[in-house]
């Protein structure tokens, strides 16, 4: 039995991706023999709704001055947040001086937007060398784990926010009571805060388990997000589905009674209990979809190496270390992983140690397939690769369910 993260009751996981790695732990081969591994257990917790977790590596291992993953390596993720910056403004902050608070604001991808204009902004961001970025950039950041007594010290030397925002950073955080009682401080009367992350209802539905990792401590639903924010005074006036990430969830709250709820809520609600995410047994099911799709990926990948295919992975994101590492799969099946971001690149994939090489070692001598690890970016990455379809490449995906396809969509 496991205890809950939010409401402290015992539940029975459902699930064990065994042992895995850190995510974004990209390593040099002198480190291979340090290398630090946790049991990655995910259970549903009936009480209060939420998937979580059960352990996760301490912060510090995860977020720290050599965090690997910059914001700004998608384009297409720059203009999504431009239009939530865009968003908050026009809706939320119409006070005559707003003032503005990220957390895990990264580089600074959203962050930007807030400082051009010249609005008041705070960004609260521990990995100090994607912090450095956003800094360089005129944007005022604060190395540091944003938590209640974080938000004590943001009061008393800013005054209360118009709005408290994140993007993929609210499911990273395992003592989230001490961040909601801090933003419940941080909030003005009217204030708001948005935040965005992958959403349960489409893991469930797309078997999408590679948003299973370290960093992801919880899968939120609405149901399980107003269970938690409601103790903290909090209430959803908004939820608003994203195509980010492979499908997110916008949640928008404020103080109790503050604004009216949207009819989108209870819309969306009644589409959680269709999908059954009230529901032990749609776990029990995912289980089993997890396992079918190990088995199918595994089985494609070994199909195409007795033929003499060459694999190639595309996007060396952190998902991709939970299959790579749930399913197996090493160099002796994908022959590198193609990135283009600068610190991944000349390093190994953490735990199964498939060199990650520059984009550029992709296009010199195309593969006969890509496996599509940054499936989330699809739309981005298929305007660009036509030319490697031209030359007869063809794509591999999990999501939905483990294929092949040879056409840009
Ligand atoms: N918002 C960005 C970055 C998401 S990655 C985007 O959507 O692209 C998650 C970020 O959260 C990392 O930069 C990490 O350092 C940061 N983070 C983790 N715990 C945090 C905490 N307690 N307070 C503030 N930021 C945190
Ligand atoms: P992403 O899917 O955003 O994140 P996560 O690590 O949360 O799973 O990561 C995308 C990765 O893919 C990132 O390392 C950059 C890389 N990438 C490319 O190599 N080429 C591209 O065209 C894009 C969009 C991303
Ligand atoms: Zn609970």
């Amino acid at each position: 039995m496991a205890k809950c993260l939010i409401c402290e009751g015992s539940y029975e996981p459902f699930i064990s991706f065994g042992k895995q790695p850190i995510a974004n732990g990209f390593l040099t081969p002198d480190r291979i023999k340090d290398e630090y591994f946790f049991e990655m257990i995910v259970g549903y917790c009936p009480s209060c709704e939420m998937v979580q977790l059960v352990d996760q590596p301490e912060r510090e291992r995860m977020f720290n001055e050599n965090y690997a993953f910059f914001s700004g390596t998608s384009k297409l993720m720059a203009v999504h947040f431009q239009k939530f910056y865009e968003f908050l403004r026009e809706n939320y902050m119409k006070s005559p001086d707003p003032f503005v608070v990220e957390m895990g604001s990264n580089d600074g991808i959203m962050l930007q937007n807030f400082a051009q204009a010249k609005i008041r902004h705070l960004g609260i961001e521990p990995s100090a060398n994607v912090a450095k970025v956003a800094q360089e950039k005129g944007i005022n950041t604060i190395v540091e784990f944003f938590d209640e007594a974080v938000a004590q010290k943001v009061v008393a030397k800013y005054g209360k926010a118009d709005a408290f925002y994140c993007a993929n950073v609210m499911c990273h955080i395992p003592y989230i009571h001490s961040v909601a009682a801090g933003i419940k401080t941080i909030l003005g009367p009217k204030g708001v805060l948005a935040f965005e992350d992958p959403y349960l209802g489409d893991i469930v539905e797309k078997t999408s388990y590679d948003q299973v990792y370290d960093e992801h401590v919880f899968f939120f639903s609405v149901a399980s997000v107003s269970n938690l924010f409601g103790r903290h005074g909090l209430e959803v006036i908004d939820a608003i589905p994203q195509e980010t990430h492979g499908g997110s969830m916008r949640y928008i709250l404020a103080h109790k009674g503050a604004y009216p709820v949207s009819d989108r809520v209870a819309k969306q609600r009644e589409i959680e209990k269709k999908l059954g995410l009230d529901k032990q047994e749609t776990y029990a099911q995912l289980r089993r979809n997890i396992e079918k799709s190990r088995e199918e990926l595994v089985a494609l990948l070994k199909k195409i190496k007795a033929e003499g295919g060459r694999v190639v992975g595309y996007g060396a994101t952190s998902k991709s270390t939970t299959i790579l590492n749930y399913c197996g799969i090493g160099p002796d099946l994908i022959e590198f992983i193609s990135d283009t971001t600068p610190i991944k690149q000349g390093k190994l994939s953490p735990g199964v140690h498939i060199p990650v090489l520059p984009y550029e070692k992709f296009v010199e001598k195309y593969p006969t397939y890509a496996l599509l690890f940054a499936w989330n970016h699809r739309k981005e990455i298929m305007a660009k690769e036509s030319a490697f379809l031209a030359a007869g490449g063809k794509w591999i995906t999990y999501v939905p369910n483990v294929h092949i396809f040879d056409k840009p969509d």
